[in-house]
């Protein structure tokens, strides 16, 4: 039976229609799109036609450069490449589940100061770290101290100083990563049983360490005082380089306010400046180049400045020197120190400056940059007056200030003339080649 119904020739005839139509949107899209693309490229040449014009415009000497944007596509991947390292470069941010793994769940502890414990770690590209997990308590000083760190040496970038990698804060922890230095700390050297480090190395230490702190004080863009000098915070690395560390209590300072305005105490009885305990002068810079004085002590002696002689009588290092000096009889002291021969003129050098740097009064203490020259030697030292009168009875103190500061004034800073003569004084051999 006809129904004159036939689904089959139907849904040919339906089929090849679609079939049409879908070849015809696919021609149609094809064309759109060759004529998107065609145009886009069109655009895309006007504009780097345009840019070519508005480069060449901006910088004449390259108009007859090959094509600036052929280059700049060259070197896309490159400078990419540096500026993604450079930010890098700058402390990031880690979580304490980071700082969890890359600790070993804070396996190793390296040592322990007032404010935290610092481990050893490893981020996951092998870079060996330190992570120093903050003590929070109710005072608010974890929170100060990662100010501090983060505020200061976060900022810096200095062969001499410890470079801060990251850091971690929430509300369970505050912690700073820093780079992870072999040797630990320059007291363990001085101080402990390990003093496996010629003095020769120590000199380099000193030489090194004043030039972190020169950098602190002298080229940073702001100024930064680092007020707890001492060796437990000057770290050495694998090659016994020091990097100056813990920067928990240092302080940001604009370099036209001469000097800061501080609450309290701040640094180590026994490095910090007199102006802490007698408010006689300002806090300026110069509380630094005190405590490095009291370093540079430490360094001739290998052991610390204050001590008890075995007839149970205060013994004090920094006193001897004095007296030595002013007798005329350094090397004697330097001898006594267990100094050798030749090390003997970089010790008496080391010992003149460490006078200079512990001055009662801060302008009469070299500058940084200043106490590296005369550390490296090849000028001639001036006589440093005599420090100390801050232990003397207020009255003779007060009047031999006063003539202190009269003769020794800052206005010759710049030229360091107040501390050194500029001519280089002979190098032993040629005093021989003069004399011969
Ligand atoms: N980057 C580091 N690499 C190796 N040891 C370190 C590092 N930082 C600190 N230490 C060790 O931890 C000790 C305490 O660190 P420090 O930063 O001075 O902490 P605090 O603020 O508690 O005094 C140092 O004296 C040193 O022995
Ligand atoms: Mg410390």
């Amino acid at each position: 039976m006809s129904s004159g119904f036939s689904p089959t020739s139907d849904n040919g005839e339906n089929n090849a229609g679609a079939g049409l139509y879908i070849l015809l949107s696919f021609v149609i899209f094809a064309v759109i799109g060759a004529i998107s693309c065609c145009f886009a490229r069109k655009v895309r040449q006007g504009i780097v036609r345009e840019l070519q014009t508005v480069v060449a415009s901006a910088t004449p000497n390259l108009t007859h450069s090959p094509n600036v944007v052929q280059i700049w596509e060259i070197d896309q991947p490159t400078m990419e490449k540096f500026i993604r390292e450079m930010a890098e470069e700058r402390p990031v941010r880690l979580t304490p589940q980071q700082l969890y793994c890359f600790t070993s769940n804070y396996s190793t502890p390296l040592g322990s100061g007032g404010f935290g414990s610092v481990y050893k770690g490893q981020f996951p590209n092998g870079v060996k770290i330190a992570v120093k997990v903050l003590k929070r308590n109710a005072d608010r000083q974890a929170e100060e101290q990662f100010m501090a760190e983060v505020g200061t040496i976060g900022r810096t970038y200095h062969i001499n100083l410890v470079r801060l990698y990251g850091f971690c804060y929430d509300q369970y922890m505050g912690a700073l990563v820093f780079e992870y230095m072999e040797n630990g700390s320059l007291d363990k050297y001085l101080f402990g049983k390990n003093q496996d480090i010629d003095w020769r190395k120590l000199h380099d230490v000193a030489i090194g360490t004043a030039k972190g702190l020169a950098y602190l004080h002298e080229e940073c863009q702001q100024r930064i005082i680092h007020y707890d000098i001492k060796p437990a915070n000057i770290l050495l690395d694998a090659n016994l380089s020091p990097k100056v560390g813990d920067f928990g209590l240092a302080k940001l300072c604009n370099r036209d306010i001469t000097h800061m305005s501080l609450t309290g105490y701040r640094g180590t009885p026994g490095y910090s400046a007199p102006e802490f305990l007698f408010f006689n002068y300002p806090i300026t810079h110069k509380c630094d180049v005190y405590s490095f004085g009291m370093v540079l002590f430490e360094i001739v002696g290998r052991k610390r400045n204050a001590g008890v002689t075995d007839s149970g009588n205060p013994d004090w290092l920094p006193q001897h020197v004095w007296d030595n000096y002013e007798k005329g009889k350094l090397e004697e002291l330097t001898l006594m120190c267990g100094i050798e021969e030749d090390n003997k003129e970089r010790a008496n050098r080391m010992c003149e400056v460490a006078l200079w740097c512990v001055q009662d009064s801060p302008d009469n203490r070299p500058p940084m940059s200043t106490v590296v020259r005369m550390l490296e030697g090849g000028v001639e030292i001036m006589p440093p007056p005599k420090p100390f009168l801050y232990l003397q009875s207020t009255a003779k103190r007060n009047a031999q200030q006063t003539s202190n500061s009269s003769d020794y004034s800052t206005s010759n800073e710049e030229s360091g003339s107040v501390w050194y003569k500029d001519t280089p004084i002979m190098k032993k051999y040629e005093i021989q080649i003069a004399s011969s």
